[in-house]
């Protein structure tokens, strides 16, 4: 599929992980991306395995406004028009309500949902000129609360409104925006819990299909999103979750 011939992209969080994998499926469907993040290595790195007169790897903190500005005047300067924003970067903070200091709470919500309104902010005037459409990566967390992430968990719903809130303000001039909301997927974010035989055996059973996702099956779902495929769909929050979210949280009854 050619999906994205002819469009530009920006996916932060592009160097690593998920964001990568987006960043690869965009660019494979013939878009040029702008991949951003805040380690110049890494994006340079991702950015030499993309066809070179496509890609721009950009260093940006999303929890700056300034970086989130520059970083979309850099696309826009660099391909011409902006079709597709896909906010992809994110930090995981673990820890208590009754833990969390607020140097973590204010980190963990500048990243995560901060650095979601400061992109997307700077992208609507482009993305109303092409009509184009956002994608923003929020997790199982944006729909529901959970142990021991509560400042995550906090941000992660808050992308999942913004979003909708964003759809609702941005559907007359014909801009998209959606979310995505992945569950346990194989990145650097949860090696810990990759590793942890024991911890996994427990999450199976609150996963139908008893499997953690690949960062290239969240791809396949932003593309769709992203694409003209989706131009009916908008303010919504796709679960990507093996099944996570649809049980009502009992026990696996009567196996
Ligand atoms: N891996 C999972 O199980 C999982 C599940 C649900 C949601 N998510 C979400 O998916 C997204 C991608 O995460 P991932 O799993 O690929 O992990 P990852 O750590 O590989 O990718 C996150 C990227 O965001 C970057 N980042 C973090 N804060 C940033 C900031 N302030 N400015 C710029 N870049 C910043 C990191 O450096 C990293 O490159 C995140 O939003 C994460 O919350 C992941």
């Amino acid at each position: 599929m050619n999906r994205f011939e002819g469009k530009v992209a920006i996916v932060t969080g592009g160097g690593s992980g998920i964001g990568e994998a987006i960043a690869r499926r965009l660019s494979a469907e013939g878009a040029c991306v702008v991949i951003s993040g805040r380690t110049e290595k890494r994006l340079e790195d991702t950015a030499r395995t993309l066809p070179a007169e496509r890609v721009l790897p950009v260093t940006a903190d999303v929890a700056r406004r300034a970086d989130c500005d520059a970083l979309v005047a850099a696309a826009v300067e660099r391909f011409g028009r902006l079709d597709t924003l896909v906010n992809a970067a994110g930090m995981n903070l673990v820890g208590r309500i009754q833990d969390t200091s607020d140097e973590d709470w204010e980190a963990c919500l500048g990243s995560d949902l901060g650095g979601v309104f400061y992109m997307m902010r700077a992208s609507i005037p482009h993305l109303v000129r092409t009509k184009g459409s956002i994608v923003n990566i929020g997790s199982v967390s944006s729909l529901g609360g959970g142990w021991s992430h509560a400042a995550y968990n906090a941000a992660k719903a808050g992308v999942a409104n913004l979003t909708r809130s964003a759809a609702c303000d941005l559907g007359r001039f014909g801009v998209r925006a959606n979310t995505v909301a992945p569950g346990l997927t194989v990145t650097g974010m949860v090696d810990k819990i990759m590793d942890d035989e024991a911890l996994l055996e427990k999450a199976w059973e609150r996963i139908p299909l008893r499997r953690a996702g690949q960062p290239e099956e969240i791809a396949s779902a932003v593309a769709f999103l992203a694409s003209d495929e989706a131009q009916w769909i908008t303010g919504a929050v796709l679960p990507v979750d093996g099944g996570q979210t649809c049980t009502d949280g009992g026990p696996e009854w009567g196996r």
